[in-house]
């Protein structure tokens, strides 16, 4: 994407902050869903392990999405995740994800209106793009919680 010098849309210091907490977030889950994966454990993990490092990968790919735009934006994308949480047992985990997708959801959907409201269309259409993964991941662990 093009250098920050050119960049035609001026987006506000708060909305460029909401985006650097949204890329501190998608690190933390990609690191946390992919140890979730490696430390998963017994018989009821088959089914989540999968899960744990597909989701993984998304959250990677939000993380780098989000941050080519926040550096067309002009902002410098953040390098520190939000505290990961990997937790011992499968239900730890899994209950601590349901948790940070909510957590998502609610930011997303505050950056999706502000984006709207400082005519910013790129940012809002990434964002609903994005909000409908996260949702479709609130589904995953939840559904996957039911059976641990
Ligand atoms: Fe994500
Ligand atoms: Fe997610």
């Amino acid at each position: 994407m093009a250098g920050k010098i050119d960049s035609v849309i001026k987006a506000s210091p708060e909305l460029m902050e909401l985006l650097n907490q949204a890329i501190a977030r998608e690190v933390q889950v990609s690191i946390q869903y992919m140890w979730q994966h490696v430390q998963w454990g017994g018989v009821k993990g088959f089914a989540t392990k999968d899960a744990f490092q597909s989701i993984a990968i998304e959250e990677m790919k939000h993380a780098e999405m989000i941050a080519e735009r926040l550096y067309y934006l002009g902002g410098i994308p953040t390098t520190k995740p939000t505290p990961i949480f990997v937790g011992e047992s499968l239900k730890e985990m899994v209950k601590q994800d349901i948790k940070d997708e909510a957590n998502a959801i609610t930011l997303y959907k505050k950056i999706i209106d502000k984006a709207r409201k400082e005519g910013d269309e790129t940012t809002n259409h990434l964002f609903r793009e994005i909000l409908r993964q996260e949702e479709d991941h609130h589904d995953t662990f939840s559904t996957l919680f039911e059976d641990l």
